[in-house]
């Protein structure tokens, strides 16, 4: 069957929260991010997968950012991700988060960090040593960095992430 990624709608906003508890084993705390990024206006970009038009995956990704030696620069984190657990391992966790890192590569967004599982996000072009550029509350070996665009004119330095990110420490 067909997957279908899309931007959220109006009408999503309490099935992805329901999709991202469910994905996460009943833990409300990705879902609640999910809700407090969107009433901050920090939510960059929310994607939906969609199968026969139910909600199967969300993706997320909200406004960081980078302290450089410059001047405060935007970047973007990408959390959570998540799918129903009987429609893992089908590729559709990979489908959304490729679609968003291509959206917002075509917005020139230039840094995009997430603290997961390096065996996951790997596979996206992730690294945990680029990841060490930017420091944060979330350093560690599971945060990792993937630069979009020119490496030599990416934006380096501590991160601040938005308020919301109190939630799952
Ligand atoms: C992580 C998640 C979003 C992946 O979505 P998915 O649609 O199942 O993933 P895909 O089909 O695109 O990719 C499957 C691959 O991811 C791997 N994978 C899934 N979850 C993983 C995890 N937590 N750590 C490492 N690898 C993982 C699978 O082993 C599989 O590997 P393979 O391709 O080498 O066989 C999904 O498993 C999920 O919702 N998990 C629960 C919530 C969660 O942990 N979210 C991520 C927080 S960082």
């Amino acid at each position: 069957m067909t997957v279908e990624i899309g931007l959220e709608t109006p009408d999503d906003v309490e099935l992805i929260h329901r999709t991202n508890t469910v994905a996460f084993d009943g833990r409300t705390e990705e879902a609640d991010l999910v809700d407090e990024l969107r009433e901050a206006g920090d939510l960059l970009l929310s994607l939906v997968a969609r199968r026969d038009g139910e909600v199967i995956g969300h993706v997320a990704f909200s406004r960081l950012l980078i302290d450089t030696a410059s001047g405060p620069v935007g970047g973007v984190a990408l959390a959570p991700v998540g799918v129903l657990p009987g429609c893992q391992d089908e590729g559709v966790g990979s489908d959304l988060i490729r679609k968003g890192l291509a959206m917002l590569a075509d917005r020139e967004e230039q840094v995009v960090l997430v603290v997961g599982n390096p065996a996951y996000y790997d596979r996206f072009g992730f690294s945990s040593a680029v990841g060490k550029r930017y420091p944060s509350r979330h350093s560690g070996p599971h945060l990792m960095a993937l630069v979009l665009g020119d490496p030599t004119t990416a934006p380096i330095g501590p991160v601040r992430y938005p308020e919301a990110f109190g939630l799952v420490n």
